[in-house]
């Protein structure tokens, strides 16, 4: 997994450096997908400037066919995924155009039978370790749409191969691995609000399959109105439990921001604060690259010191044989 993460610059550029897909100009984009490929969506309503929506279930929300001159983007890194092939399924069904990202399997087989937009990323990888392509391929599909401009995925390459290093032992290494190790042992809630959500997201489904923890996202300004009642009577043993990191970013509204501190200081009676990581760069992708490539370095840590296999996910494989999906 390590060597999949060194790749993430090359995988923005390689987004970045992709011909304009011919995608029909809409008024919004509708992203469908799970998992590792399903973040990708999130990560483009974050940059987008024009309306998009993020869709994590089968077939589509009711109200799709009504949303004027709207295109349904389908991400699956295997191409294979029920719940994507079923959105995919009711968008034909309700006369949709679709567009797919995928590097195989029978998204990439309907997109090119039906003549969609289709961006093939590169194949053998772990959807997750595919973050840079899915991200960068969804972004290019929904900017071909004029759903959103000067993304920043050159800024997004130069700023995570500066965090990651060469060999992985740049500056980030430092930072995601003292953050690990206050961590190890502990579970994990990483705190976000607006574009820091998207990457505490990112951080969460890290933890689980990398380092095969529980691990949890708090978002604000909405846990201050009920998850700061939760913390305040856990006593010392479940406070060492539990691990607080708090990603950050500069540009965050200054309501937010003053709520960090207050907040932080009634999540301490509960449970220990591990941290906070702040966001760098200039466009909101290469912020949110920011820190989703310290999260990814945060992920790798703790799976060495919990010593399990970063790569293996066995149990996703296991329900996906029993749902009879691979
Ligand atoms: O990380 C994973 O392996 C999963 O979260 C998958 O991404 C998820 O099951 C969806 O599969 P795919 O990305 O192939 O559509």
């Amino acid at each position: 997994m390590e060597s999949m993460i060194e790749t993430l610059p090359g995988q923005y550029r390689w987004a970045a450096e992709l011909a304009q897909a011919e995608v029909p100009a809409a008024r919004s984009a509708l992203i469908c997908g799970m998992g590792g490929s399903g973040i990708s969506g999130d990560v483009a309503a974050a940059v987008a400037t024009g309306p998009v929506f993020v869709h994590k279930d089968f077939g589509l929300p009711p109200w799709a066919p009504s949303l004027p001159e709207s295109i349904v983007v389908a991400v699956s890194y295997s191409g294979n995924t029920e719940e994507t092939l079923s959105a995919v399924e009711s968008a034909r069904a309700a006369g949709l155009p679709v567009a797919a990202v995928s590097s195989g399997g029978r998204l990439s087989q309907l997109a090119t039978d039906g003549g969609w937009p289709l961006i093939r990323v590169p194949g053998g990888l772990q959807p997750r370790a595919a973050f840079g392509y899915l991200a960068g391929a969804v972004v290019r599909l929904i900017e071909g749409a004029g759903l959103a401009h000067d993304v920043g995925l050159d800024e997004a390459a130069s700023i995570t191969a500066t965090l990651l290093g060469d060999g992985l032992r740049g500056p980030g290494r430092r930072l995601a691995d003292d953050l690990a190790e206050e961590l190890a042992g502990r579970i994990a809630v990483i705190m976000g609000s607006g574009l820091t959500a998207v990457a505490a997201y990112r951080w969460k489904t890290q933890i689980n399959e990398n380092a095969k923890s529980p691990a949890f996202v708090s978002l604000l300004p909405e846990a201050d109105h009920n998850e700061v009642e939760g913390w305040t009577t856990l006593g010392t043993a479940l406070r060492r439990t539990v691990g607080v990191v708090m990603l950050r970013d500069d540009s965050e509204p200054e309501s937010v921001g003053a709520r960090f501190r207050p907040t932080s200081r009634l999540l301490g009676e509960g449970a220990t604060i591990v941290g906070e990581v702040w966001a760098q760069g200039t466009s909101r992708l290469a912020r949110l690259a920011s820190l989703a490539a310290i999260g990814d370095l945060v992920s790798l840590r703790l799976a060495r010191i919990a010593g399990v296999d970063p790569v293996a996910v066995d149990a996703i494989q296991q329900l996906k044989q029993t749902l009879g999906e691979s």
